[in-house]
Formats: structure tokens, C-alpha cells, sequence
């Protein structure tokens, strides 16, 4: 059965989108088959992957109001093994359209749990706010993967977080699990980020990922390519972070003990990474 992981922090600008992007494209990578779930309006995950989220006839958006079906909405990204559930700007009317709609909390959910076996990985990319999108994110999820920015004001907001994880563990999804938090955008040459992660680690219970996604600005550049970090610059430390978070999370997934210090990354220069040739191909009405 897939792993279910949202991608969540309320905070804008942490890094939720360029992990959902980039971890997924090298679970895909790597062979697995995976299920990006954009929720966030500004469809930054989906036009990461490749696809134009202004030539979109079905979104997420029309998944929650129910004026479609999965089958309807879920496209090939441009990376093999990798499919979108798109989103757009329409998706920012969704909040007031689910007014007073039953069981809103379990829309995204009862969609996915149809086709969690058909994926080994689906990672749902969160929108910056504890809003009904992502308590349907958290309701559908296994587990929920917090990234931290590493600067000053890294804590601030994250109890609001647990909290919100907490609640819906308790009335929504028993099930749900803190993944872990994983530091993004780490600068090796500030005292700073070093700080942020030693501060985090000695005031958080959770989970904390080996993996420290470094900043590189290969990975900011990479999205207006519409190309994810290992096709856009395969050889940057941007992807080499990335591949070694998504074998993180698949050693975790197995219950295995991940050292990083260990991990043989030589293994990916050997792999071609797999871009499609031509266009994206979209479903035929
Ligand atoms: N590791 C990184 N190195 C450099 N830039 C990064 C890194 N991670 C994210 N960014 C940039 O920071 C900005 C915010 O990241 P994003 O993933 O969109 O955050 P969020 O989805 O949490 O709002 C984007 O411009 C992105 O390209
Ligand atoms: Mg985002």
C-alpha cells in the first residue's frame, strides 16, 4: 500500500513546494511510482513539475467540489514515474465553497484512498495556512514531513503546528503520524543555521531528518525551467540532498537505520536521469 506524506508548515517560504518537487522526482527517480498532490493555489508544485497550470481543464479545485473525478484531474509530469494532481489559482475559492459542506474534512481522503494502491509514494504539498485544505491533507496523510527553514525565527509557529497535527489526530485521523521535520535551506557558512538546527533539535521531540537540504541556488532556479533539481542540474548539491532525503524517507518507510555519512551517492552518477522526450502528454476527452 502507498505511503500517504503532506508536506506541511504554515509558514510561507520554508521550503514545502521545492521538497514536494524534488523529493518526489527522486522517489521517481529511483523507480518509485508517485502521486504529487498540489493543494496550494499558487500551483508552484505543479508547474515545477512540468506541467502549465493556466492550460488545465480539471484541478484539485474541481476534485473538491466534486465536478470531477481523479481520473479527470491526475496528469504525467515530465519526469517518468511521476504524476501530478494539479492545482491552480481556482483552488483559493475552495475554502468559502465548502462552507457547510458534509464531512468537508474527509473530501480529499475519500478521493484518495481509491488509488493509494497504485503509487508507492503520494506527497501532497500543503498550502502556507492551517486552512481546510491542509486539515483534508492531514486527514488523508500517513504521516506529516514539517521542513524548517534554517533562520532565526525557525520555532516560531511550530507549536501552532503540533497543535494542529495533535487535533487531528484526535478527532479526524488517529492514524497520523509526525514524519519528522527536515531543515531546509541550510547555510554551512553562517553560525546561524548551525544554531537554528541545534536549537531545534534540543527543544522538538520529533523526529529530526539526517538529511539537511543545503542552500543552492540551482534549486531555486530550477522551477522556472518547469524541471525538477536531478534534470535541471543532477550534479548540484541541491540534488544530491534531495536524492539522499528521498532515501531517507524510503529507509524509514522500511524501518531502517539511515546514515548519511555512509550513504554511496556515487551510484547516482551512473543513472541517466529519465526526462520525457517531447511534450507533455495529457489525457484525451
Ligand atoms: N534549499 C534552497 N536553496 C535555495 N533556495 C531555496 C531552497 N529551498 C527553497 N528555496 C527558494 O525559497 C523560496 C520559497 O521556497 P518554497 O519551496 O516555495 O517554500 P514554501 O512552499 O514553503 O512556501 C522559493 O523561491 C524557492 O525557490
Ligand atoms: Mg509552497
Amino acid at each position: 500500500m502507498g505511503k500517504i506524506i503532506a508536506i506541511a508548515n504554515q509558514k510561507g517560504g520554508v521550503g514545502k513546494t521545492t521538497t514536494a518537487i524534488n523529493l518526489t522526482s527522486c522517489l521517481a527517480e529511483v523507480g518509485k511510482k508517485i502521486l504529487l498532490v498540489d493543494i496550494d493555489p499558487q500551483g508552484n508544485a505543479t508547474s515545477g513539475v512540468g506541467v502549465d497550470k493556466n492550460q488545465l481543464e480539471n484541478t484539485s479545485y474541481e476534485l473538491f467540489i466534486g465536478n470531477c473525478t481523479l481520473e479527470d484531474c491526475i496528469v504525467e509530469s515530465q519526469v517518468s514515474n511521476l504524476w501530478v494532481l494539479p492545482s491552480n489559482v481556482n483552488l483559493s475559492g475552495a475554502e468559502i465553497d465548502l462552507i457547510g459542506v458534509d464531512d468537508r474534512e474527509y473530501i480529499l481522503k475519500n478521493e484518495i484512498d481509491s488509488i493509494r494502491d497504485e503509487y508507492d509514494f503520494i506527497i501532497i504539498d500543503c498550502p502556507p495556512s492551517l486552512n481546510i485544505l491542509t486539515v483534508n491533507a492531514m486527514t488523508t496523510a500517513d504521516s506529516v514531513l514539517v521542513p524548517i527553514q534554517c533562520e532565526y525565527y525557525a520555532l516560531e509557529g511550530l507549536s501552532q503546528l503540533i497543535h494542529t497535527i495533535n487535533l487531528v489526530q484526535e478527532r479526524l485521523n488517529p492514524e497520523l503520524d509526525i514524519e519528522g521535520v527536515v531543515f531546509t535551506m541550510y547555510d554551512a557558512r553562517t553560525n546561524l543555521s548551525l544554531e537554528v538546527v541545534e536549537n531545534v533539535k534540543a527543544n522538538l521531540r520529533q523526529t529530526v531528518y539526517k538529511t539537511i537540504i543545503p542552500r543552492n541556488i540551482r534549486l531555486a532556479e530550477a522551477p522556472s525551467y518547469g524541471l525538477p533539481i536531478n534534470l535541471y542540474d543532477s550534479k548540484s548539491i541541491g540534488a544530491e540532498s534531495y536524492r539522499l532525503l528521498a532515501q531517507e524517507v524510503i529507509y524509514n518507510e522500511m524501518g531502517k537505520e539511515f546514515d548519511v555519512n555512509s550513504f554511496d551517492l556515487s551510484q547516482f552518477d551512473k543513472k541517466k536521469p529519465q526526462k520525457k522526450k517531447g511534450l507533455l502528454k495529457r489525457k484525451k476527452k
